[in-house]
């Protein structure tokens, strides 16, 4: 049974809800999930998973500062520790666009983290769509 850790930041709920579709998705195809806010997630949540989804909303065109803060505390404890560990991301924005997630995959891909499969992105509150989206990529993390 695959352990993923999904980590994710939101202060008006619409990453949240991206969130919990992508948690609803992996408990659906049987993984076992941690469900994190980043200023609760540590290193040794990261050391501990098969696989790691990051959620974070577009803050001044970059991801959220405690997603931010989680990488700065984490950093020494994984760096060549997780490698090839595979990643996804997640996360709404405004009409700017999906500039967090850009900024996160070059922390991810700088501690070495794999790509497992495309962002899902959304335009502030998540639509039905979208939300059919994260769930999908939940069940897709939870069968690598
Ligand atoms: C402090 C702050 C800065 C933001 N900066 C941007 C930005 O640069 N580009 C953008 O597209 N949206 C920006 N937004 C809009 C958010 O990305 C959008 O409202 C998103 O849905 C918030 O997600 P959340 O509910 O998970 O916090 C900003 C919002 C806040 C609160």
């Amino acid at each position: 049974m695959a352990k993923l850790l999904i980590i994710y930041h939101s202060q008006s709920g619409n990453t949240e809800k991206m969130a919990k579709a992508v948690n609803e998705g992996a408990v659906a195809a049987k993984a076992t999930v941690s469900l994190k806010k980043a200023a609760e997630a540590t290193s040794d949540d990261l050391l501990g998973c098969d696989a790691v989804i990051f959620g974070s909303p577009n803050y001044f065109n970059y991801m959220a500062g405690m997603i931010k803060d989680f990488f700065d505390r984490a950093f020494f404890a994984v760096v060549d520790k997780v490698n090839d560990k595979p990643y996804a991301l997640f996360g709404s924005h405004g009409t700017g666009g999906e500039q967090a997630l850009e900024s996160l995959d070059k922390y991810c891909e700088r501690i070495q983290l794999k790509k497992a499969t495309p962002n899902v992105g959304s335009l502030r509150e998540p639509s039905p769509e979208v939300l059919e989206k994260c769930k999908e990529l939940g069940r897709k993390m939870a069968q690598l």
